[in-house]
């Protein structure tokens, strides 16, 4: 299987993309996860979102054809980072290759929140009607990585042993939710 792992951080040293490159790098018996980024995006702009710009369509056409999708966010002033939100929304309007799409949502900030702010609102934007995507629920898959720089070390690899374990469960329930999807 394949998933698309999505960063809502843009940043080279991102904590969030650090904990997708870990998961990438460990649970590829699970599936093959495919980093996409998204700092190329254009904004959003209604008028053109019948015909939206070639990095759009691609992007959109991209994410249509994974069995899944893994997004990585933190927490930007108690929601998700505006470029998370943007991607988001190109996803939601015209051809919308989210609606069924199985999600799982993860995050990792350096607060002592662990972005439990922005995953409640990711986890909302992710149930309207443009996205409709078919979210793990929080009880299989809660990881909110807190002080997130005592967690990584300095080559960026998730050391803390509370956290791998909470980081394995989540991905082995991802995994369970893939493979009913796929008998269905
Ligand atoms: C514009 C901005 C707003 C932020 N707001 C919050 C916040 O509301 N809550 C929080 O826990 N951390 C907040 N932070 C800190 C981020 O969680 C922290 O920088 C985190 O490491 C960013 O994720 P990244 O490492 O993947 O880039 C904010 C950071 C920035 C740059």
């Amino acid at each position: 299987m394949r998933i698309a792992g999505i960063s809502g951080s843009i940043r080279d040293d991102s904590y969030n993309s650090m904990l997708l490159k870990h998961i990438k790098e460990h649970y590829s018996n699970y599936f093959d996860l495919e980093i996409i980024k998204i700092d190329k995006l254009p904004l959003f702009n209604q008028a053109e979102e019948l015909d939206p710009p070639e990095v759009v369509k691609t992007f959109k056409n991209q994410i249509a054809e994974y069995d899944g999708v893994l997004i990585s966010t933190p927490e930007y002033n108690w929601s998700v980072p505006g470029v998370l939100k943007n991607s988001l929304d190109w996803l939601s309007r015209g051809e919308r290759p989210m609606i069924g799409k199985p999600v799982m949502v993860v995050g990792a900030s350096i607060s002592l929140m662990g972005t439990i702010r922005a995953q409640m609102d990711l986890r909302r934007i992710l149930s309207a009607p443009g996205i409709s995507a078919n979210v793990l629920p929080p009880a299989q898959s809660e990881v909110l990585i807190t002080q997130a720089h005592e967690k990584f070390d300095e080559n960026g690899k998730l050391t803390d042993k509370a956290t791998l374990e909470v980081v394995e469960r989540a991905v082995k329930n991802f995994n369970e939710m893939l493979k009913v999807g796929q008998r269905v």
